[in-house]
């Protein structure tokens, strides 16, 4: 089989996963609902005994006869909506269960291939759509739909001419519908997205609340908020102005369908055609055959919502690369190395670094720098196997960082991006990577990033909440917790971004000590540097400028070679200042 159509079986597989046993239900919910609809013939005919045989004949013994069949069929018919409504109930929950974690971790990837963070979050909202759907009224009102006929078929057996007045209003509704949904399309599509911009727009300025309080912003971020709500709140009206005109339309022709119908059969009884009883029973029977179009025309919005959600599911999930299935290799203890690979930004597509070439081996430690926007974090990024590589390979004793599948990955990097946000849960899980902490571990790491005694000194010690994004603790020693983390379990490759960047000299020497007791222990680091306290333990340096690596080697030739790493005409004071601290360290 060719690769194409391998991961194309893939694919469908993954999308088949989504809807499997679905059909099964369906069908059997198809099933109870036509027993219900047969059921739901009750009243036609137990009108029709009233008239046409009860009062006829005056038999008290025949009314009351009749009266407790019906009143049998109607306790069964009740029992099968019961059984139907907590079915759907229990499907959408198993549905949401089996899909809800599939989607979270779509949303959890869906930021590294480009997409946005409310485009990722609008998936996991798009779950409780297409759950509300199965379990609401409006998959009723389809279950129901394809039953119409036995109605209308009992309509034609009354009379024909009353069977061709309902079906004649059973197609005009439909229409109505079909004409609904042209109508609506393009602007339920605007609806959602100005929904998921409004969501974006709040939820920003909820984040930014310290920025925007201390500068006095806050009335031009509730404008842009209110800008982003209007809009929605405006597209959302003309297209809810159609749903609403279409549905009184509907409505007014169902009334107006049914008294043609007891019209058209008083006609037919007064010309001798029907009995009276047949009269109420076509009416009855009428409108339960137009019931679910109506349901359907009033719950258009939420059919549409759910069919743009499960297409939205299922684009995505296809459009996911697979996750290639691995042989477990061993945990690397050699090397790590770029062969010159090309990064690209996955959002924008752009290159941002070419041709980088690295190779360091166990015990060794890399010290990155150079001016900000070059290209060192996305170096980070493509290195520890966030950002795919374009081209060329990231490799770990020499195989590439692909061979290794997510789980493994764990155990041999650690990783302190520049922008980091912990977890809300304890220190220990946040240093355990939320995984039931290790205790030994977590201390060895907390030790190892210079933390430990700050974590005890605390009431709750390791056991602390943290709250959102560790809100109740400063910047500095949210940034060794961090660091904790990339250290906890030993892993062979430590990358740190700009590992310094909030800490006193205190924090500094942690994180020297940590590079240095990361290379004893036979594991590679890599660090970007902003101050130079951070190159104290590194013997490799490259300087990263311009998305190119310009210059790379031992520390001793390129702090020697290079003292101002940066392309500049008129360095700024503090800058200069750091420059010659940076010389200072060579
Ligand atoms: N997520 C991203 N999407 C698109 N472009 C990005 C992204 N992150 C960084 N870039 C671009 O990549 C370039 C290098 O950025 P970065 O790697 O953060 O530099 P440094 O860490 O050296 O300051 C910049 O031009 C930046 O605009
Ligand atoms: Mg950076």
């Amino acid at each position: 089989m060719s690769d194409r159509a391998q991961k194309k079986e893939k694919r469908d597989a993954r999308i088949a996963r989504i809807t499997e046993g679905m059909t099964s239900i369906g069908l059997y919910l198809l099933f109870v609902s036509g027993i219900i609809n047969i059921l739901a013939l009750t009243g036609a005919f137990y009108m029709m005994q009233i008239y046409d045989r009860a009062l006829l004949s005056g038999s008290i013994p025949t009314l009351a006869l009749i009266s407790v069949l019906a009143l049998g069929l109607y306790a069964v018919q009740g029992v099968m909506d019961i059984i139907r409504s907590q079915i759907l109930h229990r499907v959408g929950a198993r549905f949401d269960k089996k899909i809800a974690p599939d989607v979270h971790q779509m949303s959890i990837e869906m930021p590294r291939y480009g997409f946005s963070l409310g485009e990722s979050l609008e998936r996991g909202r798009m779950v409780d759509t297409l759950r509300n759907f199965i379990s609401g009224p409006a998959l009723v009102a389809l279950l129901d739909l394809p039953w119409m006929p036995i109605f209308l078929v009992f309509v034609f057996f009354l009379h024909p001419y009353l069977g061709a007045l309902t079906v004649g209003g059973a197609v005009v509704l439909t229409l109505l519908t079909i004409a609904t949904e042209i109508m609506t399309r393009r602007a339920n599509r605007d609806v959602s997205r100005a929904a998921s911009y409004r969501s974006s727009v709040a939820e920003a300025n909820a984040r930014n609340s310290d920025v925007i309080r201390a500068m006095g912003f806050t009335r031009a971020a509730t404008q842009l908020f209110s800008r982003a709500n209007d809009q929605h709140l405006d597209l959302q009206a003309s297209s809810s102005d159609v749903t609403r005109t279409m549905g009184a339309i509907s409505k007014v022709l169902r009334m107006m369908l049914q008294s043609a119908v007891l019209g058209l059969g008083a006609y037919l009884t007064i010309l001798g055609d029907m009995t009276a009883g047949s009269i109420i029973a076509a009416s009855v029977a009428s409108a339960r055959a137009l019931a679910p179009i109506d349901q359907a025309i009033g719950n258009w919005k939420n059919i549409v919502m759910a069919k743009n959600a499960y297409g939205t599911i299922r684009e995505t999930i296809a459009a996911m690369p697979d996750e290639p299935e691995h042989v477990n290799l061993p945990t690397p203890t050699q090397s790590f190395s770029a062969d010159a690979i090309t990064v690209v930004a996955p959002a924008t597509g752009k290159v941002i670094l070419a041709d980088i070439t690295i190779k360091l081996q166990a015990g060794q430690a890399l010290g990155l720098i150079g001016p900000s926007g070059g290209g060192k974090s996305s170096l980070m990024r493509a290195l520890g196997g966030v950002w795919p590589v374009l081209r060329g390979n990231v490799r770990l004793d020499n195989a590439d960082l692909t061979q290794w599948n997510q789980d493994a990955i764990s155990g041999i990097f650690g990783y302190l991006p520049q922008d980091y946000t912990l977890f809300d849960t304890t220190i220990a899980r946040n240093i355990a990577r939320l995984a039931d902490p290790d205790d030994e571990k977590v201390i060895a790491a907390a030790k190892a990033a210079g933390v430990h005694d700050m974590i005890v000194a605390m009431p709750d010690g390791y056991q602390t909440q943290l709250g959102t994004n560790g809100h109740n603790l400063s910047g500095g020693q949210r940034q060794r917790i961090a660091l904790a983390c990339a250290l906890y379990g030993d892993p062979f490759v430590v990358l740190l971004d700009e590992p310094n960047s909030n800490l006193d000299a205190d924090g500094e020497r942690a994180v020297s000590d940590a590079i240095k007791s990361v290379r004893e222990r036979g594991g590679i680091v890599i660090v970007i540097a902003h101050r130079p306290s951070a190159l104290e333990q590194v013997d490799m340096v490259g300087i990263i400028q311009d998305g190119a690596l310009v210059k790379y080697g031992p520390k001793s030739e390129i702090m020697k070679v290079a003292p101002t790493p940066v392309k500049r005409t008129q360095p700024a004071a503090g800058e200069a200042a750091a420059a010659a601290q940076e010389r200072a360290v060579s």
